[in-house]
């Protein structure tokens, strides 16, 4: 019965071959091996056989029935390739795109800020994310006692010696642009700093400002207003913003901007700590201090300067309701800000 079987094989191949159309495939199927067909009349058979040899035949007889079945499928695959007339296949649909990334919301953020400050004739300066002590806090008017000094707020790199550090903010750009330039300056300088605090909704231990200067004859209060009213709209559309009188020791006067919370439209959240208001920007006239530390005469310049929270800024457009996921690196997360 061996033999009849791989006879039986050969047989199938050579007719499989020859088979012309779907139709004749159908029919060979069925001779072969429908409920009558010749596969199933040899194994009737199986039962005359010596029991010994019951179960060696038994198993050729299905791997031969497995390989005709997939010979069928792959012959009548020739038969049914798609056409461009046939329904299933449609040439004009897109293909498989391959994934190429998208920017972080973050990055997409400070690339838009930038272009608006840019259309205001600012340009771009960069600083270290190491900075030197004497220009995050002396150059800037802080005093040795201040508590941002503190090791419990900054990240020295060397606590016994306090002179390098992760900059705790982006300002200390500022007084090292102005050892190389002189006024009229106006910039802007994003990038990350560092604080050592415990981390909630709205504060992480290391976060992105941008950063601004402008320094020219004349510039008052109102022309810091001014700028930032345009920023926020450009940004946000309408929104409610607050001016609150603020103490940062390198301008004077000084402000903080809050907004009202847009997560929860002002009722009160987790992010804005249940007051409907989130501070997003610290800003103010550059203290004369600051000024004269930065090589210009305060009699005949005035200049203005803001630092500007830009997580707390990308939470907001976005409705992100806590400012860690921005780093967690989560796909699930990351993958809704396709720009
Ligand atoms: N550097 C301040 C901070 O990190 C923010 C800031 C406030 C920047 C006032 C400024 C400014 O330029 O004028 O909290």
């Amino acid at each position: 019965m061996k033999a009849e079987l791989e006879q039986l094989k050969i047989e199938a191949f050579q007719l499989l071959n020859r088979a012309q159309d779907s139709s004749a495939v159908d029919a060979l199927e069925i001779d072969l091996l429908g409920r009558r067909g010749k596969l199933s009349t040899l194994l009737a058979r199986i039962p005359e056989l010596p029991v010994e040899e019951r179960s060696g035949i038994g198993t050729l007889a299905s791997s031969i029935r497995k390989e005709l079945q997939d010979a069928i499928v792959a012959k009548r695959g020739q038969f049914s390739a798609p056409t461009s007339q046939s329904l299933d296949f449609d040439p004009t649909w897109p293909g498989h795109s391959p994934s190429i990334g998208h920017l972080h919301p973050v990055t997409a953020f400070l690339e838009r800020s930038a272009d608006f400050f840019a259309s205001l004739g600012y340009t771009i300066a960069d600083g270290p994310e190491v900075e030197t002590a004497t220009n995050n806090f002396d150059r800037l008017n802080i005093p040795a006692n201040h508590p941002a000094r503190d090791l419990w707020d900054t990240y020295y790199l060397n606590p016994a010696r306090a002179g390098l550090l992760l900059r705790t903010h982006t300002s200390p750009v500022q007084v090292r642009y102005m050892d190389s330039h002189k006024p009229p300056v106006y910039i802007i300088s994003p990038g990350r700093v560092y604080r050592h605090e415990a981390t909630d909704a709205s504060h992480d231990t290391n976060f992105t400002q941008l950063e601004g200067l402008a320094i020219d004859r004349d510039l008052h209060l109102t022309d810091l207003l001014g700028t930032l009213e345009a920023f926020l709209k450009h940004t946000f559309g309408k929104v409610k913003v607050q001016v609150r009188p603020s103490f940062f020791p390198f301008v004077e006067p000084g402000v903080e901007l809050h907004m009202s919370c847009l997560l929860c439209g002002g009722k009160g959240c987790s992010a804005c700590k249940q007051t409907g208001w989130l501070e997003m920007l610290g800003a103010g006239m550059v203290h004369p201090t600051v000024l004269k530390n930065m090589h210009v005469d305060p009699a005949k310049f005035s200049g203005f300067a803001f630092g500007i929270g830009v997580e707390r800024m990308t939470m907001l457009l976005h409705g992100i309701p806590d400012v860690r996921l921005l780093l967690s690196g989560d796909q699930r997360f990351l993958e809704q800000f396709h720009y």
